[in-house]
């Protein structure tokens, strides 16, 4: 049972599980897809900033009006401005151009301070400008940086990890999972494998480098995230964004999962694995909503 913290917090985490298995058509092989999101900002997002922000209250980094600066493609923002907003600490998010309308309105909407960068240069961009501001002036800033800060993997080490093995009860025997930060990846990979040697950890990336998987990265561009070990993963599966895109409509139309394109990244490698397997229980993760795409969705004809 976790300590209760107060208001919107108490709702982040302990999302349900998916039963997908449908998708596969294997009487052997199950898939199963936690339900990302149901957090309360719409994402798994919403973990790491609740870890993020309660950590550095607790070493003394945020407080006496001291400002959360940080770089994301908007879930984390989200996640960042709920917290922040409920615990009365001021947000400045960089944020760069090419994050959907509807995202960036929700950011002011939840009372964030935006900067926003050269679409062009997407995240590496807004991580240069993140770290320009903050060395311009570090005592009235606490810089986050979600790509660095070990409470990003360690909330996923000690809920989504946790409450997969609880859900599965210890039987998942491949996770699935793409990389932005690698927080989710990283965090709940070390909190499986502690628990059973067996289990497979399947990292998933964009196939292009100029690629619309939002929430992805590609890890040979130029700025890789610290808490990111490139040997941790036992497979890599590479996704296209067109693959993406008409995955996110098999949920949909198929399955009435209104998920994202990094969550269709996620099912389409699963079902990849899940397709050489005989036997097994695959787990990925839905990282965001259809909702927050629908104008991109639009774009390739997909709704
Ligand atoms: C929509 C979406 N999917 C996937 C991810 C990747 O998660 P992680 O940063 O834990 O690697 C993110 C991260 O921002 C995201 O916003």
């Amino acid at each position: 049972m976790r300590r209760r913290l107060g208001g919107v917090l108490d709702a982040i985490g302990r999302t349900p599980m998916l039963d997908l298995s449908k998708m596969v058509g294997k009487r052997g092989v199950r898939l199963l897809a936690k339900a990302e999101f149901l957090n309360p900002g719409g994402s798994v997002k919403d973990r790491p900033a609740m870890y993020i922000v309660l950590d550095a209250i607790r070493r003394g980094e945020l407080g006496q009006g001291r400002r959360l600066l940080d770089a994301t493609s908007g879930n984390m923002g989200i996640g960042y401005a709920l917290v922040c907003a409920a615990l009365g600490i001021p947000l400045t998010l960089v944020v760069p151009g090419n994050v959907s309308p509807v995202k960036l309105d929700l950011l002011r909407y939840l009372g964030a301070e935006l900067v926003v960068t050269d679409p062009l240069e997407g995240i590496d961009g807004a991580i240069l400008k993140a770290r320009e501001i903050y060395e311009a002036n570090p005592k009235a800033y606490f810089y986050a940086d979600q790509y660095s800060n070990p409470a990003n993997p360690l909330a996923h080490y000690e809920t989504t990890g946790r409450e997969i093995l609880v859900q599965t009860r210890g039987r998942v025997t491949h996770f699935v999972a793409g990389v932005g930060t690698s927080g989710t990846l990283m965090g709940v990979g070390r909190r499986l494998r502690e628990s059973l040697r067996n289990v497979k950890i399947v990292e998933v990336q964009p196939e292009e480098h100029l690629h619309g998987i939002e929430g992805l990265k590609r890890m040979d561009e130029a700025i890789r995230p610290a808490i990111y070990d490139q040997g941790f993963a036992d497979e890599r599966v590479f996704v296209s964004t067109e693959e993406a895109y008409r995955m996110a409509r098999d949920l949909a139309r198929l399955m009435g999962v209104p998920a994202g394109p990094s969550s269709a990244a996620n099912v389409a490698a699963a079902l990849r694995v899940a397709s050489e397997l005989e036997q097994g229980v695959v787990v990925t993760v839905l990282p965001d909503s259809a909702q927050r795409y629908l104008h991109l969705l639009k774009s390739w004809g997909l709704t």
